[in-house]
């Protein structure tokens, strides 16, 4: 049954030549894809804010724990991502593993995950934009950066970040690429940066007390704290290895490559926020980084206003390659979806001159910059973590249930010592979700009512694999 519908999903794909993507993706353009959706808002911005508020110097071990978490998953997204394939992630190998509703039910969930961080960190990047306009004398006016509800009009440089990065995707994935690739670079720069100067400025005494807020404590207001929650939060630096999978389609050799981009991307990010949030408290005293831009406001506390300028340029290219590639990731989704006949077959029409599905990256554009344009998005964070680390125990029990019924699909990459990391994945994501407060909880379950509401009313009639839980 499972192999019909990777047959059937490719019959579908290949037969109809609207609806085939361009294979020019290489593995390091994979692996740049991935540190470009990686590093960004969770190390340059929620580092701070969780050392404060949640961990203290500890902040390194809630990296650490997020990062094995994200380990366990990445392994089963590399295995599933060479052997099912196709560019709809998560919500494909869910429909190989499970069948349709379930397979809905993490697409419809992915698009939370992705639609919403974009709007997020086009909020983050609005911010640090604004400043380095206003250290050059020309800031904005307040109304033209602030939502409605905090007193100003529209956050227009967060809608037109948007709006630019939708011209880029619809000129072709591999221009984005291109893009991609040299952002990643500078941003690369700005952590070396960052890292050069920080390494001859620790004082040890600022690790001291350590985990002022232990493992796990309820504060006197009723939040969480302590390194389990801080890792519940900085979790958000990691959303983003799952977006190389989506390029499935356009990778030149995905078997070999997807897993040589997913789990090289996202080695080397943890070790980069291991080094970096054991620095950034080791320079200044935790209780100081609770502000929006904690990294170059350490080297500012340093006396190195330079560092700190040239921080918040690499942060402003950082943060635009995270979203350059959370948007793909988005749009590819929600192509694969409807070219499923699970969502309308409006989107799943291919360019014939780009090569790019231009109505779906034009819809998402206007929508996210909307978002973004008119709704302060701080908590949505912790919805985007939710949604995400829903998909990952999703795909870790996808490893186990298509070792079972499927033992002898090619498996060109075997996540090792399954079922044991699988399972350690399952656990490791779901504990982090309960760690997340009870209002993120009830958003997401109401997204999910309105796709099992999308589901029944549209996709379940009009899917084109016809295969139903
Ligand atoms: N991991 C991405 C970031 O930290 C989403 O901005």
């Amino acid at each position: 049954m499972t192999m019909q519908i990777f047959r059937t999903k490719q019959i579908i794909s290949h037969n109809n030549e609207s609806k085939v993507l361009k294979r020019c993706l290489s593995q390091w353009d994979l692996a740049f894809l991935g540190v470009g959706a990686i590093i960004g808002t969770g190390i340059f911005v929620l580092t701070g804010i969780a050392a404060a508020t949640l961990a203290g110097p500890a902040i390194i071990l809630s990296f650490i724990i997020a990062g094995f978490a994200c380990a366990f998953a990445a392994l089963s997204y590399a295995e599933l991502a060479a052997a099912v394939g196709g560019c709809g992630s998560a919500y494909g190998y869910s429909y190989a593993a499970f069948g349709e509703l379930i397979a809905f039910i993490i697409g419809w969930d992915l698009l939370l995950e992705y639609g919403i961080s974009v709007a997020a960190v086009a909020n983050g990047w609005s911010g640090y934009f604004n400043n380095a306009l206003a250290s050059i004398g020309m800031p904005l006016p307040v109304s033209l950066t602030k939502a409605p509800i905090l007193g100003g009009i529209i956050n227009l440089p967060a809608a037109a970040i948007i709006l630019i990065l939708m011209g880029l995707l619809i000129m072709g994935v591999k221009h984005s690429a291109k893009a991609n690739n040299t952002m990643v670079i500078v941003k690369l720069i700005t952590i070396s940066v960052f890292i050069g100067i920080a390494v001859f400025n620790v004082h040890p005494e600022n690790w001291d007390p350590f985990m002022p807020f232990g493992w796990f404590q309820t504060l006197a207001d009723g939040k969480t704290a302590g390194v389990f929650a801080g890792s519940s939060l900085v979790f958000f630096a990691y959303v983003g290895f799952d977006a190389v999978s989506t390029a499935a389609e356009e990778a030149k050799n995905p078997q070999r490559d997807l897993p040589f981009g997913i789990v090289s991307s996202l080695l080397f990010c943890t070790v980069i926020y291991i080094i970096v949030s054991g620095l950034l408290t080791g320079v200044v005293h935790y209780s100081a980084l609770n502000v929006s831009s904690p990294v170059a406001h350490a080297l500012t506390l340093l006396g190195y206003n330079w560092g700190a300028a040239l921080i918040s340029t690499g942060v402003i290219a950082g943060l635009t390659t995270v979203m350059l590639v959370l948007y793909y990731g988005l749009t590819r989704i929600i192509f694969a979806m409807s070219r499923d006949g699970l969502l309308s077959p409006f989107f799943s029409k291919v360019s014939n001159t780009t090569h790019t599905p231009v109505r779906v990256i034009v819809l998402c554009g206007l929508i996210i910059a909307l978002i973004a344009g008119f709704v302060p998005l701080g908590e949505l964070a912790e919805l985007v973590n939710i949604g995400t680390l829903a998909a990952f125990v999703l795909v870790c029990l996808g490893v186990i249930v298509l070792r079972i019924t499927k033992p002898n699909l090619e498996r060109p990459f075997r996540s090792p010592f399954s079922p044991l990391f699988p399972v350690l994945g399952m656990l490791s994501c779901g504990s982090l979700m309960a760690f997340l407060p009870s209002i993120t909880w009830l958003r997401f379950i109401v997204w999910l009512i309105i796709g099992l509401i999308v589901y029944f009313g549209y996709s379940i009639n009009h899917s084109k694999i016809n295969i139903h839980q």
